[in-house]
């Protein structure tokens, strides 16, 4: 914009809402964006999907939407989290020299890298989305072989972010119950991945999800997941992924993610974990949480949560953000994520719009009132149409880019908390 020629303005602003009328892009020139009003608390990002960085329609989104989509990221967030492409079951689904697949996880990092943004990787190890033979050995499996705690799960599909067929469902990424690989086998291979792929990208993904939902949910007792990295393995391959990560990349930022921390018995098991952690000097950097909610989640929930978390003394990413808006989603914040897309058919409240609005201007009042330990708040796609919980309309745009008024009323929370410096 040449600004000694006070007509470009007004020329740049009608072109924009030419271009944005037409749906060429998302976003008018002048519009409040998160990411600004944000500037002075934390970075704001999205999980973005593999059509969005390379601009590949999909079956679902055509060509035009996908690029509004992308606009959209563009103009709104500082960071961005790839919703599928960095995970196990993408980046490294065979055994052996030739088992990696990179092409979507450069195309990812590169796109955060020309625009500018923070570049953050999800997830390192899992319990879901792993392939079968990360697990699989000569040892033959324990007689009794528990069932996972959810069964019919969903989760987002590869390379979507639909539901899936499930985290235990069909496709060799369910709960793998044949003969299993030994506690150095198991180690042997998660070292290879982690210092592949965190050494690939190191330097450009400054802060990496190393261990994603170890925590199991239920009493207070029963503190960690009963996976098959806890089994094979035993508790240490916690702090092993972080050793591991933290050798590939020793100025990554390294997050230990999980949900349903707002509820107090999850919290506390977290607490216990890192405090561990801790003692035993892990490399652990940052709590991630996801922060899957539901428009009954309050500034007082929130707030607390955030203390809480506060006593490690570690910075707090808020990773995975959306709040489900529909009935018959997330009851209680005990439940397992993987669940709430399920259960998120019955219908949207009355006055829907509204009562998200509310929800979360309380969840970004408590953002803001720890703004010195919240240092990144990630929302878990650009908008309704791609989120993995559709049905529950749960972000801040809807299915065609324009914003809601739960957009506005996170602007207002900036805004009023500015006004008050
Ligand atoms: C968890 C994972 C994310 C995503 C969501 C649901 O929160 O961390 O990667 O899979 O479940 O899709």
């Amino acid at each position: 914009m040449n600004l000694s020629d006070p007509f470009s303005r007004f020329r740049t602003g009608l072109l924009a809402a030419l271009l944005f009328a037409s749906g060429v892009i998302a976003w008018a020139a002048d519009a409040p964006t998160l990411k600004g009003a944000y500037r002075e608390d934390f970075q704001v990002g999205v999980a973005v999907n593999r059509s969005i960085v390379t601009g590949t329609p999909s079956p679902r989104r055509v060509a035009a939407l996908v690029a509004q989509d992308t606009e959209l990221a563009k103009a709104q967030f500082n960071q961005i989290s790839p919703e599928n492409d960095l995970k196990w079951q993408l980046i490294h689904p065979r055994e052996g020299p030739d088992g990696y697949d990179f092409g979507p996880a450069d195309a990812f990092v590169n796109f955060g890298l020309s625009n500018r943004m923070e570049v953050v990787g999800h997830t390192l190890v899992w319990h879901s989305q792993t392939p079968n033979w990360v697990f699989a050995g000569t040892n033959p499996p324990p007689a009794v072989i528990d069932a996972p705690a959810v069964v019919a799960a969903s989760t987002n599909a590869p390379g979507t972010n639909r539901p899936g067929p499930g985290r235990f469902g069909p496709g060799g990424f369910g709960r793998y119950d044949g003969p299993r690989a030994s506690r150095e086998e198991l180690l042997a291979r998660m070292r290879d991945h982690i210092h592949t792929v965190v050494g690939r990208y190191r330097g450009k993904v400054k802060c990496w999800d190393v261990v994603n939902e170890a925590l199991a949910d239920g009493p207070a007792t029963n503190v960690l997941r009963k996976s098959l990295w806890l089994e094979i393995v035993g508790p240490d391959f916690i702090a092993k992924a972080f050793q591991y990560a933290h050798e590939a990349d020793p100025d990554a930022i390294l997050r230990y993610n999980d949900y349903g921390l707002e509820n107090p018995v999850k919290r506390r098991k977290l607490i216990t974990l890192i405090k561990t952690l801790q003692e035993q000097k892990v490399p652990i950097h940052a709590i991630g949480s996801q922060a899957h909610v539901n428009v009954g989640t309050t500034f007082e929930t929130m707030d607390q949560t955030l203390t809480e978390l506060a006593t490690l003394g570690l910075a707090i990413h808020i990773t995975e953000l959306d709040v489900n808006g529909a009935q018959g989603g997330q009851q209680g914040f005990g439940a397992d994520t993987a669940s709430n897309a399920a259960t998120t058919g019955g219908g949207l409240v009355s006055d829907a719009d509204r009562k998200l609005a509310d929800a979360y201007a309380g969840i970004f009042r408590a953002f803001l009132k720890h703004r010195d330990t919240v240092k990144l708040v990630t929302f878990w796609g650009v908008n309704d149409a791609v989120s993995w919980r559709a049905n529950g309309k749960p972000l801040l745009f809807n299915g065609t880019n324009q914003p809601k008024p739960a957009f506005d009323a996170v602007i207002a929370e900036a805004k009023k908390t500015a006004a008050g410096k």
